[in-house]
């Protein structure tokens, strides 16, 4: 652990900033999760920064950031930034100084002040979606040199694309349902083609998916041709590549996973949507919608799902947690692997926290044990070179 000595007392506690909000469609879901986080980790081992992120992508620390965020109002946050400078680490207040106004153009310069506001250990960043969960702000933590909680650039980056993750599932020997895959330049050219070219592999209903987002915005299901150009003008919004995916029905089965080089799954959960598919509307404001843990599923069904779940997880090349998510076909009994989250939903009631309680570990001790996997990542890292020198006469 990264526990240091402190001058007032022996220890100090290990100062976790955690990260929330930001510049996503699940900004909100994100605040939620925080809360969560905020509310349930153990105070007497941690000293928690929150550090919101608004939805223009400001910084603000100190005060209340979540209240800052809720409400608009930034009473007493200031805004911070993290400097990709891993001899700066910390958040730091960079503010021009109050005489800027008298001082001419030429030492604008001298008038910025920098002010470090916290010293972090480790990052935990709860931000769902675009710039959070898609390997932009983990690039950030690892020029910054902090520890972090979950996967590294790549394995979010990858798994944010589901049609990099379906690519690397099929090398690696895992079931995807048959897709297409077309550029919003594509659709929005020769419509007639691009309709002729998805019929040609794909029979009615599909489902029309942006190739990066998340909490289904953008997805519709088109269950027939008169559907399907609403369906992909839709996801053309939100993305310029476009999935168009096998539509069966599906039970919807979730695994979560912790680890980094010898991931763990937990015991698999069912998601019962209250509408004709998990949409947004039935992931967050109809109430509807049922979790079971565990998922009823027969024995040899179980141990497959959880299997499947880790061979995913690895295959990304996750670290720390995700949730391996699948389609088990009503009809014919196969599994599909559908996506992996690599920040899933964390409030207390959220199904990966959910589906760890129900294997033995409760909440604080998940955090604890995110934490531990994040500072276990950055010094297995660490230990790597980073400068190659040419030995004389080799
Ligand atoms: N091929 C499919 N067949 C049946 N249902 C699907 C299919 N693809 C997506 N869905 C439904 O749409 C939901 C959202 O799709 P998903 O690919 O998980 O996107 P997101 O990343 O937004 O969660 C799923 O939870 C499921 O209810
Ligand atoms: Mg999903």
């Amino acid at each position: 652990m990264v526990e240091t000595q402190d001058a007032n007392s022996q220890h100090r506690r290990v100062c976790i900033g955690v990260l929330f909000g930001g510049r996503s469609g699940e900004h909100e879901v994100s605040l939620a999760s925080a809360q969560s986080i905020i509310d349930n980790i153990d105070q007497t081992q941690y000293e928690v920064v929150p550090i919101g992120i608004t939805k223009e992508g400001e910084w603000i620390v100190g005060g209340d950031p979540m209240k800052a965020l809720t409400s608009g109002i930034a009473s007493a946050s200031s805004p911070a930034a993290l400097l990709a400078d891993p001899s700066r680490r910390g958040l730091w207040n960079i503010r021009s100084s109050p005489d800027e106004q008298q001082v001419g153009e030429r030492s604008r310069e001298q008038a910025i002040t920098a002010v470090r506001l916290a010293e972090l250990d480790v990052i935990f960043p709860v931000l769902h979606g675009t710039y959070g969960e898609d390997g932009t702000v983990q690039g950030l933590l690892e020029l910054a040199g902090v520890p972090y909680v979950g996967c590294g650039v790549l394995a979010s980056a990858a798994a944010m694309d589901k049609v990099i993750a379906k690519n690397i599932f099929v090398a690696h020997g895992l079931p995807v349902l048959p897709y297409a895959v077309i550029t919003r330049k594509a659709w929005r050219r020769d419509p007639e083609a691009v309709i002729a070219s998805i019929e040609d592999s794909l029979p009615y209903p599909v489902f029309v998916k942006p190739a990066n987002l998340g909490s289904s915005v953008g997805i519709s299901k088109a269950h027939d041709r008169t559907e399907l150009p609403d369906a992909l003008d839709l996801a053309a919004r939100y993305d310029r590549k476009l999935v168009i995916e096998q539509g069966i029905e599906a039970r919807e089965i979730e695994v979560s996973i912790l680890g980094n080089d010898d991931p763990i799954a937990s015991i698999p959960g069912e998601v019962v949507p209250c509408r004709e598919f998990y949409d947004y509307q039935a992931k967050y404001i109809d109430d509807d919608s049922e979790l079971l843990i565990p998922a009823p599923l027969d024995a040899e069904t179980t141990a497959e799902v959880r299997r499947m779940a880790v061979a995913a997880y690895k295959a990304l090349d996750c670290a720390g947690m995700a949730r391996s998510d699948f389609l088990l076909d009503k009809v014919t009994g196969e599994l599909w692997v559908s996506e992996l989250n690599t920040i899933p939903g964390f409030t207390k009631i959220s199904m990966y926290p959910k589906l760890w309680e129900a294997t033995g570990l409760s909440y604080p001790e998940l955090i604890d044990r995110l934490i531990e996997l994040a500072v276990e990542r950055f010094e297995d890292k660490s230990q790597s070179e980073t400068t190659f020198t040419v030995k004389e006469g080799a």
